[in-house]
């Protein structure tokens, strides 16, 4: 049905590297924009074309051939994203959804105007604005633009050691937090709508970093129809196409505050390759090329480990000796700290799964 059609995708990182996974099993025609002729997805596809996503000019090139046009990072010049959709070309999602979801400033304006709760919060250009905001004296200063994996989140104790703010960020209430959970959406230019389970993203204290990732998260059946009904509002009231992943806080005292959105699959919707009858990225081609959704019901419970380059490729090798246990290596040159692949473990069992998983973490350990 979808002979012949075109579909592009800004970036070649993991997550462009796993939709080609999945596009290929439809042998679909897709093509990828990034600047390192080495990267995650190089190995995989002939239609790496090389250039910058936040570059216009680039983007243009890339993109003004093609009839549809997906994403796997927001840090993309939407200025070029607008002009193809003006010329014709399918942005999923976009252009304007994808300016607001770049800018955690402009998420939070769109949640407080759509009454979609989040925590407090206050914009800040200068180091005047923090001295004069208005927020308890210890709160979260996020960088507006570009950061990721909690790079450009800093929780501030003491608002007289900032020295200065040379880019736009935002100062939040700190939130007494009892767990992350995610909750992975798609819709299609129909409108059908679809969930996959919520998922907890459970951090190592210490570390300060994510240390597994569980589905379905453990949550009452309100909790749940509340993280659907919210998701379902973000996806009706942008009009979006795509697959949209948001994290939830779930406070102390039982609230469900949404943190941030993420217009592209997920870190934390991985699982769904073995853990779903149809897997994210799956989702994200079948959305964008307004094809039918698949069916997002769990197989059995998954718990998601990241690879951050702690490992050798030995150890990796030896997790497959555990009953459901699925690895997954990105094609990218470790580095500490580098998110270089992740681990699934499936099992029908909690128990199991989890004592698996620990299997898993002493492996790796070695
Ligand atoms: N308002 C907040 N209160 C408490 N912790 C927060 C708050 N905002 C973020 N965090 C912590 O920082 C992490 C990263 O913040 P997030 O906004 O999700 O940035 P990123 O884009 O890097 O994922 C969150 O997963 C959470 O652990
Ligand atoms: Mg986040």
């Amino acid at each position: 049905m979808n002979d012949g059609v075109k579909l592009g995708v800004l970036g070649g990182g993991q997550l462009a590297r796993m939709l080609s996974q999945a596009g290929s099993n439809m042998n679909l025609d897709l093509y990828f924009l990034d600047s390192d002729p080495d990267c995650s997805v190089s190995n995989l596809t002939k239609n790496l074309k090389i250039g910058d996503v936040t570059k216009y000019q680039d983007v243009i090139k890339f993109g003004k051939n093609l009839d549809v046009l997906t994403i796997e990072t927001e840090n993309v010049n939407v200025e070029a994203l607008k002009f193809l959709a003006k010329i014709g070309v399918k942005v999923y999602p976009e252009p304007s959804v994808i300016e607001i979801i770049q800018d955690k400033g402009l998420q939070k304006m769109f949640f407080k105007n759509n009454d979609i709760p989040t925590s407090l919060f206050e914009f800040i250009y200068n180091k005047a604005d923090i001295e004069s905001n208005e927020l308890p004296a210890a709160f979260v200063l996020k960088v507006r633009k570009g950061g990721y994996d909690g790079k450009g989140v800093t929780i501030i104790k003491d608002r007289s050691t900032i020295n200065d703010i040379y880019k736009p960020h935002i100062a939040e209430q700190i939130i007494d937090i009892s767990k992350e959970l995610a909750i992975i959406g798609a819709r299609n230019a129909n409108g059908e709508v679809a969930f996959f389970d919520p998922v907890e993203m459970v951090f190592n204290p210490q570390l300060n970093l994510l240390d597994y990732l569980v589905c379905p998260a453990n949550l009452t059946t309100d909790q749940i129809t509340i993280l659907r009904t919210t998701t379902q509002k973000i996806l009706e009231t942008l009009n979006y196409v795509g697959v949209l992943a948001v994290e939830f806080f779930l406070t102390k005292d039982n609230r469900l505050l949404v943190n941030e959105i993420s217009p592209r699959p997920h870190n934390s919707g991985h699982h769904t390759i073995e853990g779903a009858y149809t897997s994210q990225f799956e989702q994200t081609l079948r959305a964008v090329l307004n094809l039918p959704l698949g069916p997002t019901n769990t197989i059995a419970d998954t718990i998601t480990i990241n690879l951050l380059g702690e490992s050798t490729s030995e150890n990796y090798m030896k997790t497959l000796s555990l009953k459901g246990v699925y690895l997954h290596l990105y094609n990218k040159i470790p580095s500490i700290g580098r998110k270089i692949g992740h681990i699934t473990i499936i099992n029908p069992n909690r128990n199991r799964l989890f004592e698996n998983a620990k299997k898993v973490k002493e492996i790796l350990a070695k």
